[in-house]
């Protein structure tokens, strides 16, 4: 079934008479091109502090390479990104995130190696090099020292509904934890930009629906969240605002509502179905 044309989910959108915050992240003209190909276009859009914002987009639409020119990752070909008031084209993943901005991957990133708390742990230190984390993690004094980090990892994987796992091994956990590990883990840095990427990928229906609460309690605290999700009931029950985009270009952007409405946002996904 296609969620866009199911007209229970406009009844569980967001409430539309919010007064938007002032904008935490805009992204100006932004283009990236690989090999002559492009993957953004002429990208512009606002987030507005405390929103949920969520992109949506068929496959290949160029989702994952606006976050990872967002948050440093790649260098756009064109145009800028500013975050909280500074532009921040270009610079580092980690100076990014020492300035508040954090984030999930669609492929998990998480440390096999590790404890789930000694991965959220690492969260903390986001603003460092990430190269250098699992070499960090290996002086035992510095775990013992951060007695602290331990505490504050111990309540994020509290929040994320992981406290069954907080001596686990990383590698022993199911995929549904992980996804929550992972958000846990990002929320470590304590930012005020969370961008997930596909937090529901290969989740069941049950798992979904406790994302749902999770990104909720997580913007109630104040943590303005870029989704992007192909769930579409989880994208129009949760969602401030949303923006599509198809072939890298925005296709449309409003509230859900407006969103679902549109005939061309309707017309990409009925044409990416198989
Ligand atoms: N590192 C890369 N090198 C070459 N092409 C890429 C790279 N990253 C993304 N692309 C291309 O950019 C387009 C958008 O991909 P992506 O951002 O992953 O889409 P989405 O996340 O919406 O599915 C695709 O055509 C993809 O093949
Ligand atoms: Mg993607």
């Amino acid at each position: 079934m296609n969620m866009l044309t199911d007209p229970e989910l406009a009844a569980d959108a967001a409430p539309l008479n919010r007064r938007a915050g002032p904008a935490l992240l805009r992204v100006e003209h932004l283009s990236r091109e690989f090999g002559g190909v492009l993957a953004i276009g002429d990208l512009s859009f606002t987030v507005a502090a405390g929103d949920i914002h969520s992109i949506i987009g068929p496959n290949g639409a160029g989702k994952t390479t606006l976050f990872n020119l967002v948050t440093g990752v790649y260098k756009p070909s064109g145009g800028r990104v500013l975050f909280d008031g500074a532009d921040v084209s270009g610079q580092a993943p980690y100076r990014l995130a020492a300035r508040g901005m954090s984030r999930t991957f669609q492929n998990l990133q998480i440390f096999f190696n590790m404890t789930a708390l000694e991965n959220v742990m690492v969260g903390r230190h986001l603003h460092l090099d990430t190269r250098l984390l699992p070499a960090l993690f290996r002086f035992p004094s510095l775990k013992r020292r951060d007695s602290e980090a331990r505490d504050r990892a111990a309540e994020l994987m509290g929040a994320v509904g992981l406290s069954k796992y907080l001596d686990a091994d990383a590698a022993s956990m199911p995929y549904g934890a992980l996804k929550r590990l992972e958000i846990a883990r990002a929320l470590a840095a304590e930012p005020k930009l969370l961008l997930l990427d596909e937090p529901a990928a290969g989740l069941n229906a049950t798992e979904s629906r406790e994302i749902d609460e999770v990104i909720k309690t997580v913007a109630a605290d104040g943590v303005t969240i870029v989704l992007v999700e192909h769930d579409m009931k989880m994208v129009m029950g949760i969602s401030h605002r949303i923006t599509a985009l198809n072939h890298g270009r925005k296709l449309a952007e409003g509230t859900p509502a407006e969103v679902a409405a549109n005939p061309e946002v309707v017309a990409a996904y009925l044409g990416a179905a198989p």
